[in-house]
């Protein structure tokens, strides 16, 4: 049984964040993320320049996190890192100083799996009035890189019941931004327009799949930018003059699809706790939605605070606290790796 107190580092650097916090137990201490603005000007993540910034930012972001949380590198129980998926080149700077660090301090290492990290951020504890969900439940992770939905049995024990056969749906609201003209990472941006817009002017397909919980957003960006093409051969100003509509269009359009198979997954597990995880559940959109079916499926929703919902080291964080006190740590001989099935354990 625990009795000391835990703090927990958590380092994540999968992807174009470089992110450090501390956690005592499963309260969070600090969360600090430094973005990359460098990739906005080539409209998509470069891994090259990833790498590089993530080298840069590491240690200060680090050092202010232990700054922040009001402890000492000594204090720390243990360290989590990002070990996979993701970018090799950026998770092989978050995972070469962890390791570092942990064998500097003489302390332990856990490797955590970022997807199932979104889905663990819903036991981050602010204070003590934070709800979090109880075991079975069931999880879309939407984010840049993955789009899932999976039965959550326990902590470690998750399965996919469904997920994208091509672009995940962070990338559909991306690249539907990139075909109006926003800059990288266009979904925030979608968002924003939409609030204004009229979701009912235009109307793109819902793609059929073969597994009816498994999802595909190629085709939308396809059918959008046809669209877009020929609406801009007849009228050079149609993106600024129909902004607001076409992003409420776009984003009712990739929120439905979302909902729609997250209703099916509920009725055939009869599971009714229902979350979101991953950056695209910071979408207005999405959350709304999400809340009206709610009230019509009877559904419990646990939807994170927005610092938790795109890539954050407080979720490693918590992820790296629910292994550590069942004394699940790492091996220094462990690598990175770019693919990281949820079903697989990290070895
Ligand atoms: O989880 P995340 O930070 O990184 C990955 O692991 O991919 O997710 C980033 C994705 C991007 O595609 C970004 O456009 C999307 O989340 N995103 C949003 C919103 N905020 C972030 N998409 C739609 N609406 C938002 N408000
Ligand atoms: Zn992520």
């Amino acid at each position: 049984m625990k009795t000391k107190t835990v703090y927990i580092l958590g380092i994540e650097s999968s992807c174009d964040d470089t992110a450090a916090a501390v956690l005592m137990d499963d309260k969070i201490l600090a969360n600090l993320t430094a973005n990359q603005t460098i990739h906005s000007q080539y409209g998509g993540v470069v891994p090259e320049l990833a790498s590089r910034a993530h080298q840069q930012n590491i240690i200060p972001v680090v050092k202010a996190a232990l700054k922040k949380a009001g402890i000492e590198a000594s204090q720390l129980s243990a360290i989590a890192y990002t070990n996979g998926p993701g970018l090799m080149g950026s998770l092989l700077v978050g995972v070469s100083f962890a390791k570092g660090f942990a064998l500097a301090l003489g302390i332990p290492i856990i490797q955590i799996n970022h997807v199932q990290a979104h889905i663990l951020a819903h036991f981050i504890k602010k204070d003590e009035t934070t709800k979090v969900p109880s075991f079975p439940f069931l999880c879309l992770t939407v984010s840049g890189g993955h789009t899932q939905i999976v039965l959550v049995k326990d902590y470690f024990d998750m399965q996919v019941m469904g997920e994208t056969i091509d672009d995940a749906a962070g990338e559909a609201f991306d690249k539907s931004a990139k075909i109006l003209g926003l800059e990288y990472p266009g979904g925030p941006l979608v968002d924003k327009y939409a609030k204004n817009g009229n979701d009912l002017k235009f109307t793109f397909p819902h793609p059929k799949t073969k597994n009816k919980l498994d999802f595909s957003f190629s085709g939308l960006k396809t059918s959008i930018l046809y669209f877009v093409n020929d609406q801009v051969k007849k009228d050079a100003n149609f993106i600024e003059n129909n902004m607001e509509d076409l992003c409420a269009s776009i984003q009712k359009t990739i929120v439905s699809i979302l909902i729609k198979k997250l209703i099916i997954a509920s009725e055939q597990t009869g599971i009714k706790q229902i979350c979101i995880a991953g950056g695209v559940s910071a979408n207005s959109g999405l959350r709304k939605n999400l809340e009206n079916e709610a009230k019509i499926n009877e559904w419990e929703i646990f939807i994170p605070p927005f610092e938790f919902c795109t890539d954050n080291g407080a979720m490693i964080a918590i992820a790296g606290y629910y292994k550590y006190i069942d004394n699940n740590f790492g091996s220094f001989e462990v690598s990175p790796k770019a693919r990281l099935p949820i079903e697989q354990p990290i070895l």
